[in-house]
């Protein structure tokens, strides 16, 4: 199906509950089958102004398995960025030769303010501490593949909710299913006030603690993650809590039985090796199912499905 829109993807919060459900659904549809080139003679942009692994090479595989050409960066020193550049006129430039950006940028805002001066969509592969609106989709694909529903559970985030930009789009995505959260960060890593009053105004429960080893018996997902040391200004302040959690397999001993285990990755030590062998364990799923998201995604911001 080809319809007549034509949209960029920057916040979690431009998406619908139905869009969202759409995506996931298509979603299924291409993890049956990943080779379907209707985008063949399309030209996509990937300008990486920041490190990525899964993103990256998700979403360029996402875009070869669709029929369609990459073109772009994955190390902005190489650009005329180093040149003194700015990112409006190298926008406005890659606008003429694609038909879609995806574009990752440390800075928050960057990705709206290049959907901005775009003659074409943006897809938001991360900017700064702020969104990542196609891993949530991932992470959401995750959820209902592993749970059979998105509604009624309860999520336990764990680690960096204050720089991770994955909590902040997933909480939001979230919010359509009612869900409980428990956060679980130490003192300088809490969840931002900004995105506790969006849960309150929804009349969203949740709770906070310090503690790791406290819930993992009560929730449906344990979404754990790293601590973002280039998003900290004060590098004493990461040493101190760098090494703040370590789930370890002999912690999951009561854990519910469909109780899985997300990560965005990379993972650096928050995550012991052992509980890789364990049932629980589902982050590098996680990222297979970042390809068939990542061509949903692409498909219905160009109008395709
Ligand atoms: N999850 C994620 O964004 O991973 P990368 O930084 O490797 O893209």
């Amino acid at each position: 199906m080809i319809t007549d829109m034509s949209k960029s993807l920057i916040s979690i919060q431009d998406f619908s509950k139905e869009e969202i459900l759409h995506v996931l659904e298509t979603a299924k549809e291409f993890e049956k089958n990943k080779e379907q080139k209707f985008l063949e003679g399309k030209v996509i942009g990937s300008l990486f102004f920041e490190p990525s692994t899964r993103t990256r090479l998700s979403f360029e595989t996402a875009v070869n398995r669709l029929g369609a050409k990459v073109i772009g960066f994955s190390d902005a020193s190489n650009t005329s960025q180093s040149k003194g550049e700015t990112l409006k006129d190298t926008i406005k430039m890659v606008s003429n030769y694609v038909d879609m950006i995806i574009m990752r940028h440390p800075l928050e805002g960057s990705s709206r303010y290049a959907s901005e001066v775009a003659s074409v969509p943006v897809v938001n592969a991360g900017d700064g501490a702020n969104q990542h609106p196609s891993q949530t989709l991932l992470d959401l694909y995750s959820i209902l593949q592993t749970q059979g529903t998105l509604e009624n559970l309860t999520i336990n985030m764990v680690g960096d909710l204050k720089y991770g930009r994955t909590t902040h789009s997933l909480l939001q995505a979230m919010s359509h299913f009612n869900p409980k959260f428990i956060f679980t960060a130490p003192e300088e890593l809490k969840m931002p006030k900004e995105y506790k009053d969006f849960l309150d105004a929804k009349g969203i429960e949740y709770i906070e603690t310090a503690d790791m080893e406290e819930h993992i018996d009560d929730c449906d997902i344990l979404y754990m993650t790293r601590v973002q040391q280039e998003r900290f200004t004060d590098l004493m302040e990461y040493e101190r809590v760098k090494d703040v959690y370590r789930l370890k397999a002999s912690m999951l001993a009561g854990a519910k039985p469909g109780m899985k285990i997300l990560h965005p990755l990379p993972r650096v030590n928050e995550i012991d090796q052992d509980v890789d062998d364990t049932p629980n364990a589902y982050y590098f799923k996680q990222a297979e199912n970042g390809l068939y998201i990542r061509m949903a995604i692409i498909s219905y911001l160009l109008g395709y499905r």
